[in-house]
This record gives C-alpha cells, sequence and structure tokens, in this order.
C-alpha cells in the first residue's frame, strides 16, 4: 500500500493507475477504522481496480463545542488494519496540506437544501464542512467512483446533490450498515461508550426497527410513530436528539403518499451522539 502525504503524492500514484486504464474507487475516512470502514474498503475492490482510502480529521465539519480535540487519532493501527483489508494507497494528508490559509479562510461549498434539518439542524455548518472537504478530497485524489456508508444516511444524500449540482464525474456507491450482533452500528464513536451505555445502546436500533415493523403493519399516522419511540429511547436511557420519519430521497417529513421511507434517528447516550437510520419501501 502507497501512503501518499501531499497532494502532488497522490496525484501521481492515481494519475499513474488512470493512464493505465484503471478503475479507481475512492473511500474517504476520518480514521480510528473499525470493521465497518474495512467493509467500505472491500466493497471497494469489488467495484474497480484500485483502492484508494483517506484518513484525514477535518476541523471544518466539527462544531465549536464538539468532539474535534478528542476524535482518537489511530494511525499506525489504521493503515496496518488497511493493509490487511487490501488498499493500494492511503491519503493522509496534514492540516497545513488541506487547509494552507486555515479553515477560517477556505472557499466553502455548501448544499442548500437538506443540510439545515436532522443532523444539521444540532450541527449547524457540519454538512457544509463535509462538502467542503469531499468536494477537495475528489478533486485531489479524481477517483472514478466513491464509496459512503448509509449509515451516515443524510450525508450520503448531501453528498449526492452535491456531485450532481457540480457535475463531478463520479459514481456514488452506497454501502449497507455494518451492525453489531447486538444491532448497534458501528461508529467510531462506540468507543466513547462505557460499558454500562455500550450495553444501552442498541435500543437506538431497536426503536428504529419497531417504527419499521409498525409502518410495515399499515401504521401511516407517523407523528405517533415518532413520539412512541421518543418515549422507548427515554425509556432505555438515551436523551433523544431527533426520531423522524422522512421521504428518502428528499428527506422532507413523510407524507401519507410516499413510497421510500427514511427513518433516521440521533440520540444521545451520556455524551456521546449515536445516529442510526433503517428505510422501508411500501407499495
Ligand atoms: O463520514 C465521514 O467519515 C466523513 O464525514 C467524511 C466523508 C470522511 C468527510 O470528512
Amino acid at each position: 500500500m502507497q501512503i501518499c502525504k501531499t497532494f502532488s503524492e497522490i496525484r501521481a500514484v492515481v494519475g499513474d493507475w488512470r493512464r493505465h486504464d484503471q478503475a479507481v474507487v475512492f473511500v474517504p475516512t476520518l480514521g480510528n477504522l473499525h470493521e465497518g470502514h474495512l467493509q467500505l474498503v472491500k466493497l471497494a475492490a469489488e467495484h474497480g481496480d484500485k483502492v484508494v482510502v483517506s484518513i484525514f480529521v477535518n476541523a471544518l465539519q466539527f462544531g465549536k463545542n464538539e468532539d474535534y480535540a478528542l476524535y482518537p487519532r489511530t494511525l499506525d493501527a489504521d493503515i496496518e488494519k488497511l493493509r490487511g483489508a487490501g488498499a493500494d494507497a492511503l491519503f493522509c494528508p496534514s492540516d497545513r496540506e488541506v487547509y494552507p490559509n486555515g479553515v477560517e479562510e477556505q472557499t466553502t461549498v455548501a448544499v442548500p437544501t437538506m443540510t439545515n434539518i436532522l443532523c444539521g439542524a444540532t450541527r449547524p455548518g457540519h454538512f457544509t464542512g463535509v462538502t467542503t472537504i469531499v468536494s477537495k478530497l475528489f478533486n485531489i485524489v479524481q477517483p472514478h467512483k466513491a464509496v459512503f456508508g448509509v449509515k451516515d444516511f443524510q450525508q450520503l444524500a448531501v453528498v449526492r446533490r452535491m456531485v450532481e449540482d457540480l457535475c463531478f464525474p463520479i459514481e456514488i456507491i452506497e454501502a449497507p450498515v455494518a451492525r453489531a450482533d447486538d444491532g448497534l452500528a458501528l461508529s467510531s464513536r462506540n468507543g466513547y461508550l462505557n460499558a454500562a451505555e455500550r450495553a444501552l445502546a442498541p435500543a437506538l436500533y431497536c426503536a428504529l426497527v419497531a417504527a419499521r415493523d409498525a409502518i410495515a403493519a399499515g401504521e401511516r399516522n407517523y407523528a405517533l410513530l415518532e413520539a412512541r419511540a421518543q418515549i422507548s429511547l427515554l425509556e432505555a436511557g438515551m436523551r433523544p436528539d431527533y426520531f423522524s420519519v422522512r421521504a428518502a430521497k428528499t428527506l422532507e417529513p413523510a407524507a401519507p403518499g410516499d413510497h421510500d421511507l427514511a427513518i433516521l434517528a440521533a440520540a444521545y447516550l451520556g455524551k456521546t451522539r449515536l445516529i442510526d437510520n433503517v428505510t422501508i419501501s411500501i407499495p
């Protein structure tokens, strides 16, 4: 696996592959890799000839009171995991390489819809931080395809919209949510949970599945389902941020005639904010 720290290094590597007609698939990450990330790498390998992974803890997408400083930086362990998963190149730039003029002066890329609701309501500016870094990484790495996990459902929808609006010639591939045996969606932030919190955490997925089962059984009173789920999360010891049934494509609140729905939730367990979602298509 080639390890590149500068734009010119990764461009030279990918440029060479592209000249030899090799399809390059990109997996952007914040690092602190777990099994869910390695599944993204494996999926990427199925969709092309060469896999590039990036590791960059992007200050621009963290709010002032969020966990940017705390976010685990585990580069050596990540490199070993990526070697095992068969990645061909790792791009792990410094802050100075990515933001030479400083984060405050960075030109930004903002998607005007879907970004101020759900996670965007609690984390103002988060999605602009994401679309700015993803567009920079796309321009630097110049892959043919890029893999994003469905776990970050809203992020995926926003990135798809950015790719469409800005005409990036990059195919977006969706990776299913990787889960622990008890249903908890794999996330680097699960590492913040103590043993008691970790035992409670699957309640988020249970609430989502209960709502999905109720819709499958014919329930169309989404406000009622949302209220019930919030109560179940409180009873499980969580502090719900949102629990919402949405139209999967637009992320607008679901209306009775909508067929493709996403049920999205975020909740705090202690200081840790967990997110998860499930989808359902109704005839
Ligand atoms: O989902 C993530 O890990 C990050 O938001 C991403 C896409 C790597 C951008 O920093």
